[in-house]
């Protein structure tokens, strides 16, 4: 299985709905404040490798129409069955061959998946479907920290380095392939920026706090990144089933606690953006 695939499973899919975490209206915000800025029109939105419509969702309520796209069908029908909007429409399809009119988009959103395309492809087709003057956005975030709480109360810093380092040593292993991806998303899409084929281009940095996620969640989270291909070097016999029992295991361990259902986590995101105008 191609890791442009791994998502492609019907069980991924409805992991990765359920558990992945939505976006802030400061992400949001920070899109749309840059769009305003720039005086783009929102008529049509194209998000690509839209997945089950996290990133979608975010921005819809600001656009005419709006084009989520994905490479995987399973995805896709988690899309449609959650779909909340009747001006967004959900199609399978490919990064590298957009399906629509050329000079016709205002906005190309790309929100966690830039690492998976064929950039040369992807930013031509994006150079042949954005109006004049229109925005690209790509959007992504390394793996969360945490900080855990026992009943309510917050740990110390320890207990959090522990968790994080826990969580973060086991999405950061992985096979050669992966790594590479891993390593662009660690550099903060340094080669996506460099290679966008814009003169306008810039950065931008937004933080997002989930609070009180409970242990259940957690796992959740961590098996949305499963993957058949992904069986971890430092964890080589562990798959991320086992891994998000590994991982509670070792949290009860660390804190002393008996029961999972005394411990939450409060996720913090950093979210990486990069911005260009055609
Ligand atoms: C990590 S998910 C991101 C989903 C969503 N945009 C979000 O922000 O949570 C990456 C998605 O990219 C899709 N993908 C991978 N390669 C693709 C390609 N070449 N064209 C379109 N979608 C692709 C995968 O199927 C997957 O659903």
């Amino acid at each position: 299985m191609s890791y442009q695939n791994i998502f492609d499973r019907k069980n991924s899919a409805e992991l990765y709905a359920n558990y992945r975490p939505r976006f802030s209206q400061e992400v949001a915000d920070s899109v749309i404040n840059f769009l305003r800025l720039n005086k783009s029109s929102f008529r049509l939105m194209v998000d690509v490798g839209c997945g089950s419509g996290q990133s979608t969702d975010m921005l819809a309520p600001y656009f005419d129409e709006v084009l989520a796209l994905d490479i995987s069908k399973h995805q896709i029908a988690e899309a449609i069955a959650r779909n909340q909007h009747s001006h967004v429409e959900y199609v399978v399809g490919k990064a590298e061959e957009i399906p629509s009119n050329d000079r016709s988009v205002d906005l190309v959103l790309v929100g966690m998946a830039v690492t998976f395309f064929d950039l040369p492809k992807f930013f031509k087709c994006v150079q042949r479907v954005l109006r004049p003057g229109g925005c690209l956005i790509i959007f992504g975030h390394k793996s969360p920290s945490l900080r855990v709480k026992i009943g309510g109360v917050a740990m110390s810093k320890e207990h959090n380095e522990f968790a994080t380092a826990l969580l973060d040593a086991f999405l950061l292993a992985g096979k050669s392939s992966i790594r590479a991806l891993h390593d662009e998303v660690y550099s903060k899409y340094s080669n996506t920026f460099r290679t966008i084929p814009s003169s306008v281009k810039s950065r931008d940095e937004v933080k997002q706090v989930q609070k009180d996620w409970s242990m259940d969640d957690l796992k959740g989270y961590i098996r949305s990144t499963d993957t058949d291909d992904l069986s971890t070097s430092k964890f080589a016999d562990r798959k991320c089933c086992d891994f998000s029992d590994f991982f509670e295991e070792q949290i009860l361990k660390n804190t002393g606690v008996q029961n999972s259902k005394q411990v939450t986590f409060d996720l913090t995101l950093d979210i990486f953006m990069i911005r260009a105008v055609f």
